[in-house]
């Protein structure tokens, strides 16, 4: 009989702003998750709309839980205010973060280029991931926020990450690695990479279309539907190594 290990709450891409939208769904996902029995929380990215300090105020006050929530950058995010309201920390270098819950590593790597929508993973980041790996003594899980596939919505698929291929190949060679863990696309999502699963959570603040869902062509201005309701990843680790994944919405 198969035990799990670790269950993790996966959500993303909150964009919280100031205002009551961005705020309801960010409660509606947290209240849900508060009553269920999870072991960790990762939020992958783009917790705040505009990287102010005001944002980033209420990032740490609505993200509050019994059990430890991670959090890393998104394009979204600004580094500085960033690491001076989340992190008690100065400076505006990549925030490349190792964490270690029960026996498990989540390597979470800052995918952001000030200033820009698409990703890329820094050479300091890259050398940084290879070295956290080529020591981890535990399964670790791979946060960054940028999806490193083609979604399949070319808008998306436009401000993805750049050096995808460097990340798969240290993926590919590191044993340890059981996944993975994405957001950025506003969208559920599983695919390959580098020879494992990677998984991208919902968007908490809205959920791109897909194309073959309607007959309108997708631009910037309708992508984003705003009406579906906000949900969360939880993936299973179980003893032997597994990984399930299951995809809910948040009850309202
Ligand atoms: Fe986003
Ligand atoms: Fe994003």
């Amino acid at each position: 009989m198969l035990r799990h290990v670790m269950i993790i709450a996966h959500l993303s891409d909150i964009h919280l702003d100031g205002g009551e939208r961005a705020l309801d769904r960010t409660r509606r996902v947290m209240r849900y998750l508060r009553g269920c029995r999870v072991d960790v929380i990762l939020v992958s990215g783009d917790l705040a709309d505009h990287g102010e300090i005001h944002e980033y105020e209420q990032v740490k006050a609505e993200l509050a839980a019994d059990v430890p929530v991670l959090m890393l950058p998104g394009n979204h995010d600004r580094r500085s205010p960033y690491r001076k309201v989340l992190l008690d920390d100065a400076g505006d270098a990549p925030i490349n973060q190792l964490h270690r819950v029960g026996g498990v590593l989540f390597a979470l790597c800052d995918s952001s280029i000030p200033g820009r929508h698409d990703g890329l993973l820094a050479p300091e980041t890259l050398a940084w991931l290879r070295e956290v790996l080529a020591t981890a003594d535990a399964p670790v899980f791979v946060g960054l926020h940028h999806h490193p596939i083609p979604l399949h919505n070319p808008l998306v698929d436009g401000i993805g990450l750049l050096n995808a291929g460097e990340l798969a190949t240290i993926v590919g060679q590191s044993p340890q690695v059981v996944a993975t863990l994405c957001g950025h696309a506003h969208t559920a999502a599983a695919g390959m990479f580098g020879g494992r699963p990677v998984l991208a959570a919902p968007g908490v603040v809205s959920t791109t279309r897909l194309p073959w869902t309607t007959d309108d062509e997708l631009t910037w201005a309708n992508t984003a539907d705003l009406d579906d309701a906000p949900g969360v990843a939880f993936h299973v680790l179980d003893d032997d190594g597994g990984l399930t994944t299951h995809f809910r919405i948040a009850p309202a």
